[in-house]
């Protein structure tokens, strides 16, 4: 067993309206009141942050949103929303540089260093996403994208703000596609992140990152995955929209 607690973390994308967002937590919020296991964190719309908070107030259950702007205060940024703005709207965390943002929204390694470094500024835990897509896995370069991925979003930041944030790992070719890494194949990829970690920040800090697994985990996978010393918790999309399945994953 590592020390690392693990972190089950739902990323919601663009699904659900706050008055689904109250009818979510009225369901998961008894499933998952005796997990004591893990950190737990839902993602929402933006929109539905302010419900989220509402309703996880007082439980275990933090709330996160999806992405952040990298300018600290505020200003002219039509459609953006600022850390401080998630912070005060109740956010514990940001997920940070989805391969959706970087698939469909110009997000690059670059902007991804300077949201982290807002969200931190702000007292938000940003989780990190990194991942190959399918043609860089087989065509071998795995490896090559992580560090590169590693080196231009992560590696810049400063250790006591990396100490602040998590990592997590999500292969492209397996989000929303029923594809999930096997756990061996996920291990593999955590173990050379972890290693990237260590040649930069050192053996504590690699030791003491959290990198999460993301990309089609469901209640009948997730058991599988944690059994792996090296995969500290799971990013879940679709299957983070179900209550009871959730808390099935959650309660793994
Ligand atoms: P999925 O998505 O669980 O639906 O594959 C994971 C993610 O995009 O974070």
């Amino acid at each position: 067993m590592s020390a690392r607690r693990p972190l089950m973390a739902g990323n919601w994308k663009m699904y659900k309206t706050p008055a689904q967002t109250a009818e979510f937590f009225e369901k998961f919020l008894p499933l998952v009141a005796e997990s004591s296991h893990a950190d737990v964190l839902i993602c929402p719309p933006f929109l539905n942050l302010t419900a989220a908070a509402g309703a996880a107030a007082g439980s275990k259950v933090a709330v996160g949103a999806q992405n952040c702007h990298w300018e600290t205060k505020e200003g002219a940024f039509t459609g953006e929303v600022s850390a401080p703005m998630l912070k005060a709207a109740g956010c514990a965390a940001v997920i940070i540089g989805h391969s959706e943002r970087r698939q469909f929204f110009g997000e690059t390694d670059a902007t991804v260093l300077k949201r982290t470094q807002a969200a931190l500024a702000s007292g938000l835990l940003p989780v990190v996403c990194v991942g190959e897509r399918l043609e860089e896995r087989e065509s071998g370069r795995t490896g090559d994208v992580l560090r590169a991925q590693f080196t231009d979003g992560i590696a810049p930041l400063e250790a006591a703000g990396f100490a602040k944030i998590v990592i997590a790992y999500e292969p492209v070719w397996a989000i929303g596609t029923g594809k999930v890494a096997t756990p061996e194949m996920a291990a593999e990829a955590h173990r050379s992140l972890r290693a990237l970690v260590e040649a930069r920040y050192g053996k504590e800090a690699a030791a003491a990152v959290r990198i999460l697994y993301g990309g089609s985990v469901k209640p009948d996978n997730v058991k599988g995955l944690m059994a792996q010393v090296e995969i500290d918790g799971t990013l879940v999309g679709g299957a983070s929209l179900d209550p009871v399945g959730f808390a099935s994953i959650v309660n793994f």
